[in-house]
């Protein structure tokens, strides 16, 4: 395995703390015990396993499919960490493949990376948007190798008639990117029934279950939700005074990688195998009101990307969404990357992008490492906070 990772830059480990939550904050209101959420995701269906993280759902995955040393798992050339470790984990060889502009897999492609050792193509629905789930499908049957749909950013939405996540002969998803919580991943089969009882050996303890819920509430609280319980648990923190530092110390981005190896692993945990998720994940995720999570998500993109799409200098990747998608982010393009993401992050602008990867021969994951920037759009962000992201971008790039 000879592969370099892209490493962060030092800068990065000192930007300011958001000043709007990326990802949902916790409130009572948007719970809702009646409605029937399982139509909306697969992953809401009875026989769905849910695990501390979309990650070690994929650790499960790779077991459940028997993949070890000696085989390969084909994965996209745009990826991040937790998509690539738990394939190291295992001892399988990661075999990356390049993707379009738009983030969509082109079969030419699979066919040009596949051997005799492959067992299992990973696909993921980049923030949300589905993948050709038709024309993988077959390509998996015709070749022998098992679709894994990775699900991390499309736990809701469609393919044709099909929710994603029910053609992959196993489907994982990532609750921490649609619901409030501070950890959680499922996974379901589309094949034959998952041994819960085998594969887990224990629920967390007391103190870990107390520790997410409290965790929930505090980011909630630290955001200003929850009323008066929030103030009390809001975490009082000092200035932040880094940001100077960060401006005149270290450059925004670095070229510096590390060889990839099996021995160090930065985003899987190994001690989390056997464990199932907290109570406060599996209940958040199974209350939540889907329905108004579904519409809030497609109407802040659709708001946020009207507005944005006429500003020089950023460019959202998809303008328009289909009647079936349910965007997990916004993904866009930004001109002068060096320049420009820095200032995002100073301003206390909700924004990822994906640094760490490993250095491919495709030219789309090589540009979009810098240039492809996540800004969220999720249920629980308020009209003032929209307004506030689209202003504060505004003012620096216009
Ligand atoms: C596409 C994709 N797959 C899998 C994962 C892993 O999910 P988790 O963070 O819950 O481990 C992520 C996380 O960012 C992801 O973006």
């Amino acid at each position: 395995m000879d592969f370099e990772i892209y490493e962060l830059p030092e800068a990065a480990k000192h930007y300011p703390t958001p000043k709007v939550p990326m990802l949902p904050a916790f409130s009572f209101s948007d719970l809702s015990f009646l409605a029937d959420n399982s139509r909306h995701s697969r992953f809401l269906q009875p026989d769905a396993v849910f695990v501390p993280s979309g990650r070690m759902a994929l650790y499960y995955v790779l077991q459940l499919l028997d993949i070890s040393q000696e085989d390969e798992v084909l994965l996209p050339a745009y990826h991040c960490g937790s998509m690539l470790e738990p394939v190291l984990y295992v001892g399988a060889s990661p075999v990356f493949y390049s993707l379009t502009s738009d983030l969509q897999i082109d079969i030419g492609e699979l066919r040009r990376r596949i051997t005799k050792e492959t067992k299992a193509l990973l696909v993921p629905h980049f923030f949300g948007f589905a993948q050709d789930l038709d024309r993988l499908r077959a390509f998996c049957d015709q070749n022998s190798i098992a679709l894994i749909e990775d699900c991390a950013h499309s736990f809701y939405g469609t393919a044709g008639e099909q929710l994603l996540g029910s053609v992959g002969d196993y489907s994982i998803a990532s609750t921490v990117k649609f619901f409030p919580g501070v950890e959680g991943g499922v996974l379901v089969s589309n094949k034959e029934e998952i041994p819960a009882q085998q594969i887990f050996s224990r629920s967390q303890g007391p103190y870990q279950q107390l520790k997410s819920c409290i965790n929930t509430l505090e980011m909630a609280a630290n955001y200003s939700r929850l009323g008066i319980l929030g103030r009390l648990l809001k975490h009082r923190s000092k200035p932040d005074d880094s940001s100077e530092k960060v401006r005149s110390e270290y450059s925004a981005t670095t070229e510096k990688k590390r060889h990839l190896t099996r021995d160090v692993f930065q985003w899987f945990m190994p001690e989390q195998i056997g464990v199932r998720a907290s109570y406060t994940t599996k209940a958040i995720t199974t209350y939540w009101n889907s329905r108004t999570n579904i519409s809030k998500r497609r109407k802040n993109y659709q708001y946020i990307v009207s507005e944005l799409c006429n500003i020089e200098g950023i460019k959202p990747l998809f303008e328009n969404l289909s009647d079936t998608t349910v965007p997990y982010v916004i993904p866009v393009l930004i001109d002068n990357p060096e320049l420009t993401f820095p200032k995002l992050k100073h301003k206390g602008i909700p924004i990822w992008r994906w640094e760490e990867l490993v250095d491919t021969d495709c030219n789309i994951s090589r540009d979009y490492r810098l240039k492809l920037i996540q800004l969220p759009c999720h249920q629980t962000l308020s009209n003032y906070e929209i307004e506030w992201i689209i202003g504060s971008i505004k003012k620096i790039l216009i």
